[in-house]
């Protein structure tokens, strides 16, 4: 029996180095490993032997089929990239070229930020970013806003479970305060950044979303200078003169304080379903510093003021481009993504 696996083998090496295309490869598996292969008909006979001569042929004759099969894998790799080589020459394909791959782009709303931050730039402000998890202090207190005040109502937000002090900012805010307190007055700055709230969402409200906060402080900064830099903040999203109002709104962090809305474009202020047939969008917050806050950063209330305001960044996208739900922007969804 050991001598007719041997010969098998001597057979099966000599047979392989024959074998020249994939075809004689399969036929050439079958003969020795097939249902009826030459060793596979051995192995069922293993079956009448004496016990001990089983364990010995069985475990020789194994050991076989696995290195037989092992050779048959290896040789087929070989075939294979062969007549891969082949067809390439043939065909003028080079098979080294890299596979297409799909090339992402920007982000709609990283695209608009960018364009913001430049603008922002050439007018001397800086960009700062700020953390996402916020003490109580920074995001409410420091900003005018104590514990049991109404507007927390409004801005109600994921909270650290161990820990009440610490939650998810409500808005960008609080990098107001962080601003004045490391780089003081004089100071013009803009913050962009992710915000949170505990929303039911909607086509308009999403629970994450993007603000950008913009922060100047200097000596005689009055309202005109927060319309001036809005008129050339809306220029630069909409290319072109937007008419802006501004509508008395309150945030304990402003005194006083303004919505800022401005003409709808879709319609030109006559009315649409974009604008819910009002004409005119509310498009961010914004007001004059108020005394405590600058006190909170810092910095002197009697001789500095300051302007911010605070804008939602979804909702100005939403306006240029005819988007009408904010939840498309987390969405990942590839066919909104790609008309950008
Ligand atoms: N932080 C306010 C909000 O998220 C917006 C705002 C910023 C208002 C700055 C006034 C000044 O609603």
């Amino acid at each position: 029996m050991a001598d007719k696996l041997e010969q098998v083998y001597i057979n099966f090496q000599k047979e392989l180095a024959g074998i020249k295309d994939l075809k004689s490869l399969q036929d050439f598996e079958v003969k020795y490993l097939g249902r009826k292969g030459e060793l596979t008909i051995i192995l069922r006979s293993i079956s009448d032997l004496s016990p001990e001569e089983k364990k010995k042929i069985g475990e020789k004759a194994n050991t076989l089929k696995n290195e037989m099969a092992g050779i048959i894998t290896a040789k087929k790799s070989e075939l294979e990239m062969e007549k891969y080589k082949e067809l390439g020459e043939s065909e003028k394909i080079d098979i080294t070229t890299p596979y297409p791959r799909r090339v992402g782009h920007v982000h709609p709303i990283s695209k608009i930020r960018k364009e913001l931050e430049e603008l922002f730039k050439s007018m001397g402000f800086m960009i700062l970013d700020g953390p996402g998890l916020e003490s109580d202090w920074y995001n409410f207190e420091a900003l005018n806003i104590s514990e049991h005040h109404p507007a927390r109502d409004s801005q109600d937000t994921f909270y650290i479970a161990d820990d009440p002090e610490w939650l998810l900012r409500t808005h960008t805010s609080p990098v107001q305060i962080r601003a004045m307190q490391k780089y003081g007055a004089p100071l013009r700055a803009i913050v962009p950044g992710y915000v949170f709230r505990n929303e039911a969402t909607d086509a308009s409200h999403d629970h994450t979303f993007y603000q950008i906060e913009g922060l100047m402080v200097d000596e005689n900064i009055s309202i005109a200078n927060l319309i001036a830099v809005m008129k050339e903040l809306l220029k630069g999203v909409y290319s072109k003169d937007v008419d802006v109002r501004l509508r008395p709104g309150y945030f304990p962090f402003v005194e006083p304080g303004f919505e800022l809305d401005m003409k709808c474009l879709i319609c030109g202020g006559k009315g649409c379903s974009v604008c819910k047939h009002v004409g005119w969008l509310e498009i961010l917050g914004c007001g004059l510093v108020h005394p405590h806050v600058l006190e909170s950063g810092g910095i002197d209330p009697k001789k500095y003021q300051g302007f911010a305001f605070g804008m939602g960044l979804e909702r100005i996208i939403m306006m240029r481009y005819g988007i009408d739900d904010i939840r498309y922007f987390r969405s990942g969804d590839l066919r909104f993504l790609e008309q950008f």
